[in-house]
């Protein structure tokens, strides 16, 4: 039975615990949809990209001393460089650069209205002997599960970059590009740790801007290169939703002559010059010009995505031999190795058209996990739906596989060795 004297107590009780949570609360900035992108080497700068959804004025504070959310203790602070309203967005760029290799950077965004949580990531290291680990994969269009899982491995698995190769959402609209921000909050590690994006283009994304004004790409068209570490790794983004044939082709040449001294050259694109699901037509603009130029130059490992099945092949080179299959031969002192295809939530499809070349195929949720030094690059394709019971690795060795993890181990074995 409450009497009015239990009434009043409880009543006092709720305004006492309100007062309390009113003034020990900070007070925190409406931003959101956080995303690390890249437009120049990973060891010495990032791209910090948010949404601003209230409060006006916003500045990054930052330096590599964890202040927490004391803004004003920050070393450095810095405007965005770059605003753009977009998917009903205000979407803010800070470039960050001249940062130093291997080292943890924090920051917050303080605005007018408050300041956000803090968050950090570490640049990629740049002495000639480091390694380099990196997430690659794409197509996360319609199912939310898969795809949550996906994002949620990144958090776990922490690497340099994530190379995503198109295909993000169904269509672009406002409203999907918005869940798919929202959904890659996931990929935030526990105490805000972020890892930045290299973002393609795919099919549904229905133009190049879309991508620019959402991942501030370093091209408005969609096909550049990035150096990470000291020239370890030269990381090619090809637009396969553009004309092929013409300046894109006469760049990537251009830009392979005067790179050489990479040790590594890799590329990512969306639609396969060979993909492995039958109902998906051949890649023969892809193939006509750039896989032979890929073997000239040796670019030794290629990323596809679009067809939402799993395959890697063996190193193979371009030829119509007698021995050939669909314009490639074995050929694994020099030859490119292709793996894909997609599968970070888009519906997946029978890997019904499998080559002579193909090392192994199969299909299940999945992306790939890369890690590469001066001497060999480990490739392992990893199955992605049991996301929440893997384990984390160490913030200081991404290299150290984590319990849980579920790694494909397909016949022919689950790690793909190449060597530069
Ligand atoms: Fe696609």
């Amino acid at each position: 039975m409450f009497n009015s004297f239990t009434i009043k107590k409880y009543f006092m009780r709720g305004f006492l615990f309100i007062f309390l949570v009113g003034i020990s609360a900070p007070s925190f900035s409406k931003t959101g949809k956080y995303r690390l992108t890249l437009r120049d080497n990973p060891a010495t700068s990032i791209v910090i990209g948010w949404e601003q959804i209230s409060g006006e004025n916003p500045v990054v504070y930052y330096g590599d001393v964890d202040y927490g959310v004391s803004w004003e203790d920050y070393k450095l602070n810095v405007k965005p460089d770059r605003t753009v309203h977009y998917a009903e967005m205000e979407n803010n760029f800070v470039r960050l650069t001249d940062l130093t290799p291997n080292t943890a950077y924090y920051f917050v965004i303080k605005d007018s209205e408050g300041v956000s949580k803090r968050f950090w990531f570490k640049t990629a290291p740049m002495e000639p002997d480091s390694r380099l680990s990196f997430i690659a994969g794409g197509d996360s269009r319609n199912n939310p599960v898969p795809r949550r899982n996906a994002n949620l491995l990144v958090s776990k698995l922490k690497p340099h970059a994530v190379l995503f190769g198109g295909d993000m959402t169904v269509s672009g609209t406002t409203e999907q590009w918005q869940a798919w921000l929202e959904d890659w909050q996931l990929t935030i590690s526990d105490n805000g740790r972020m890892y930045p994006v290299i973002a393609a283009r795919g099919n549904h994304e229905p133009n190049n801007e879309m991508v620019y004004h959402l991942f501030d790409t370093p091209s408005e068209k969609i096909y550049y290169a990035i150096t990470i570490g000291d020239n370890l790794v030269r990381a090619y983004v090809l637009n396969t939703e553009i004309s092929i044939a013409g300046d894109q082709t006469a760049w990537l040449n251009k830009d392979l002559a005067q790179n050489k001294n990479a040790r590594w050259k890799i590329a990512q694109y969306h639609k396969p010059m060979r993909p492995h699901v039958s109902t998906k037509r051949e890649g023969d603009m892809q193939y006509m010009h750039w896989a032979k130029l890929f073997y000239d130059e040796q670019i030794k490992l290629v990323v596809e995505c679009d067809a939402h099945t799993v395959k890697t092949t063996w190193p193979v080179k371009p030829s119509t031999g007698r021995k050939s299959d669909e314009g490639f031969v074995r050929d694994n002192r020099r030859g490119t190795v292709y793996v894909g295809e997609g599968c970070w939530g888009a519906p997946l499809r029978a890997n019904d058209d499998t080559k002579s070349w193909t090392r192994d195929s199969g299909v299940f949720n999945q992306f790939k996990w890369i890690f590469m030094d001066s001497k060999k690059a480990e490739v392992r394709t990893i199955k992605t739906d049991n996301a929440e019971e893997v384990a984390s690795v160490p913030n200081e060795n991404p290299f150290d596989i984590p319990d849980k993890l579920d790694i494909w181990n397909p016949e022919n074995g689950a790690v793909v060795e190449i060597r530069p």
